[in-house]
């Protein structure tokens, strides 16, 4: 018999034990925390606007935290109607103010619980991949991931077909990334119609993570999925603060449909927190209803970074690209070194200090054969160019097979 003090590790269900940590920020964060303990000096790439935040969004969230209220357990009621207008104007999408929003801790925590509420085990959640690793959580709440992996040459649109044959009669959601991480894929409205007419016509829920849907480049148009005729009754529309405005602390996102999807996902949110971050609220209220420009900068100077990229690796011959279209991430195909994903990750943290995610954790389990790694593009221009020109003497380093130091380090 275990006595009192004696942890029991054997009553954790199996399935939690197999499902590993976030194998992006937590995974990159612990290799690169290594790195610098050994005295590597680790560059700082984010996936996203890095600027500091305008005084009138700090002060928002101080005068917050000083007032001591608690928001209402779906947000406060002055940010949801920000939010409501918001995807009015901007997405073409209406939703209550009262009963058609959530407010959560990060676009994260909006997908979560919409997955927590809307599967049951055994039932499966459609993705197009290469895609933002969610397919772990789909598993931890019993149900079926299925990535339909698109193509680089294809620039990793939408191939409408391979969507059709995985959907089964098992299918209850397609999870759609728009814009994509790692991709940058920004599909484009015939495509979105495509995947709403599958989703009509098998009777499917749509959770659109539209996390990154002011990141987009050269002309590209985001469309909201719920904009489309007929998908707001199916489709919850996910977006984040984090990301969008730059609060990366203030981790906050929201869900935001029609009451009957978002009940459901409030639910979820309530008995797993109660209440969001009354701090947080109040700075994206103040994101959202001020000056934009501080934001228009950000972006501005992403564009840049990924142009930059772009020029430099653009000529390569051991590196390969589709130019993101969207979000703040470059997905490179270094295939032609003949090298491990993993083991090049690493080598390019040892000896470079560049910090990079394996395209493994994006596949979702199938095969994506090669060596792909996703490359963040915020950040100072000088940072980008110590990330190319550690993504380029690591290509040839590899080329002359000494990929030694990264293996070593760890
Ligand atoms: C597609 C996508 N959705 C959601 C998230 C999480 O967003 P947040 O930081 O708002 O939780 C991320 C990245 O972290 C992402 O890439």
């Amino acid at each position: 018999m275990p006595d009192g003090n004696t942890p029991a590790p054997h009553l954790i269900p199996a399935a939690t034990g197999a499902i590993p940590r976030v194998p992006s920020t937590i995974w990159a964060q612990d290799i690169a925390a290594v790195a610098k303990r050994r005295g590597v000096d680790v560059i700082s790439l984010a996936g996203g606007i890095t600027d500091p935040l305008p005084p009138h969004v700090v002060e928002a969230g101080a005068a917050a935290l000083a007032s001591d209220r608690r928001p209402h357990s779906r947000g406060d009621a002055r940010l949801r109607g920000a939010v409501s207008e918001k995807l009015s104007r901007d997405n073409d999408v209406s939703v209550d103010p009262e009963s058609g929003i959530v407010v959560t801790n990060g676009a994260m925590q909006a997908v979560a619980c919409a997955l927590q509420a809307y599967i049951e085990p055994g039932d499966q959640v459609v993705m197009l991949g290469p895609g933002f690793f969610v397919h772990y959580l789909i598993s931890f709440y019993g149900g079926e991931p299925r990535v339909v992996l698109c193509r680089e040459e294809d620039g990793y649109h939408l191939d409408v077909d391979r969507l059709r044959e995985a959907i089964t009669d098992r299918t209850k959601v397609i999870l759609l990334i728009n814009p994509g991480n790692p991709t940058g894929v920004v599909y484009t409205i015939d495509e979105l119609q495509e995947i709403a007419e599958l989703a009509e016509s098998h009777d499917l829920l749509v959770i659109s993570d539209e996390a990154y849907e002011r990141f987009v480049y050269d002309g590209n148009v985001h469309t909201s999925m719920a904009s489309l005729p007929g998908m707001d009754r199916r489709t919850l529309t996910v977006h984040s603060f984090t990301k969008c405005y730059g609060l990366r602390a203030g981790r906050i996102g929201y869900a935001a449909g029609d009451e009957e999807l978002v009940g459901p996902v409030a639910k979820a949110f309530e008995w797993a927190t109660l209440t969001g971050n009354p701090a947080s609220q109040a700075m994206a209220w103040a994101a959202l209803a001020g000056p934009q420009d501080w934001i228009e900068d950000g972006m501005r100077e992403l564009l840049d970074n990924r142009d930059l990229i772009r020029r430099r690796l653009e000529k390569s011959d051991l590196i390969s690209t589709v130019v993101p279209q969207g979000a703040t991430f470059y997905y490179l195909n270094f295939s032609r070194l003949g090298v491990g994903e993993e083991e090049f990750c690493r080598h390019l943290l040892a000896r470079y200090g560049v910090p990079t995610v394996p395209g493994a954790s994006f596949a979702g389990g199938e095969m994506q054969e090669g060596c792909y790694l996703r490359l963040p593009f915020g950040g100072s221009t000088d940072t980008i160019e110590r990330a190319i020109q550690g993504v380029q003497a690591a290509a040839e380093d590899a080329v002359r097979g000494d990929l030694r130091i990264g293996s070593h380090l760890f």
